[in-house]
């Protein structure tokens, strides 16, 4: 069944994003968040602006969210759900601070045409932010933001195998902060955010590793979108430049300063949607 959204070519893939209108740090729940911090509102809105049109470069279509006032985090549309085919895990956030995004969600993912799905409600589940596929298989992160509970309802509901992963570093405390898968077989992986034997695991399962640092991707280096073989992260991954050519990845960087202030980058401000058919 195709998706219920107009013109949009089968081939395209596509991305929600979510205009930082009323983006700031009103609040602190990740050790990058600090109130005292003030945003510089221009210059984010200048990031969000040169990230989209470097999507809309790469040929990908874009739909907007409508931003909430009240909603500071709601930028960061890859906190909304997991996908898979027509099916959404919605987030329930962790953080009372974010709860009020999740109606929003719902409302958005329905009308793309999304069955949306819940986890049980005393359960933690942050979407793609900790949910990441290679291929159909799906590698879900706990420790900080999802609660390990949630990994088997959601392999459940989606009818996929999962990996459960734990993340031992508080600056990474979101999957995708220090992970990221770039095709069926090649991920970027900075190896010190995990627990050892959930490094073993990816080990495992993906061929081909590129090793980040812990200091490069405290730069959001490893948050980033593949779009088949180009890359689009923040600046810090101008560092992996070399090994992303080895593997036959060329890297488009965008400057990410202001919404690392709140513990995001790329990826987290974007939520590829799957528009293939079921
Ligand atoms: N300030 C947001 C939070 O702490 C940042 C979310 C980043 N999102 C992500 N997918 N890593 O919830």
């Amino acid at each position: 069944m195709r998706l219920a959204w107009a013109g949009v070519p089968e081939s395209l893939m596509a991305l929600l994003m979510c205009r930082p209108e009323y983006f700031g740090i009103e609040y602190e729940i990740n050790p990058w968040m600090h109130v005292a911090v003030e945003v510089d509102h221009e210059r984010a809105v200048a990031e969000w602006e040169e990230l989209h049109r470097a999507y809309a470069g790469l040929g990908q279509e874009i739909a907007l969210v409508t931003p909430v006032d009240g909603l500071p985090d709601m930028v960061f549309t890859a906190n909304a759900a997991v996908l898979w085919r027509r099916h959404a895990v919605l987030s329930r956030f962790q953080h009372a601070e974010r709860a009020g995004e999740e109606s929003h969600w719902r409302r958005a993912l329905t009308g793309l045409g999304f069955e949306v799905h819940e986890v049980a409600p005393d359960i933690s589940f942050e979407g793609a932010g900790d949910a990441l596929f290679v291929g159909d298989h799906l590698f879900q992160a706990w420790g900080f933001r999802t609660d390990e509970a949630a990994h088997a309802e959601v392999a459940r509901v989606l009818d996929v195998e999962s990996t459960s992963l734990q993340l031992i570093d508080p600056r990474f405390y979101h999957l995708d902060t220090c992970f990221c898968p770039l095709d069926d077989s090649t991920a970027l992986v900075a190896p010190g955010a995990f627990a050892p034997e959930s490094l073993d695991l990816v080990r495992a399962r993906i061929p081909r590793l590129i090793e980040v640092s812990v200091d490069v991707a405290a730069g959001f280096a490893c948050n980033a979108m593949p779009f088949g073989d180009r890359v689009v992260s923040s600046t810090a991954a101008e560092a992996l430049r070399s090994p992303l050519a080895s593997a036959g990845f060329d890297i488009v960087c965008v400057p990410m300063d202001e919404f690392m202030k709140s513990g995001g980058g790329v990826r987290c401000l974007s939520l590829p949607l799957d528009l293939a058919v079921s």
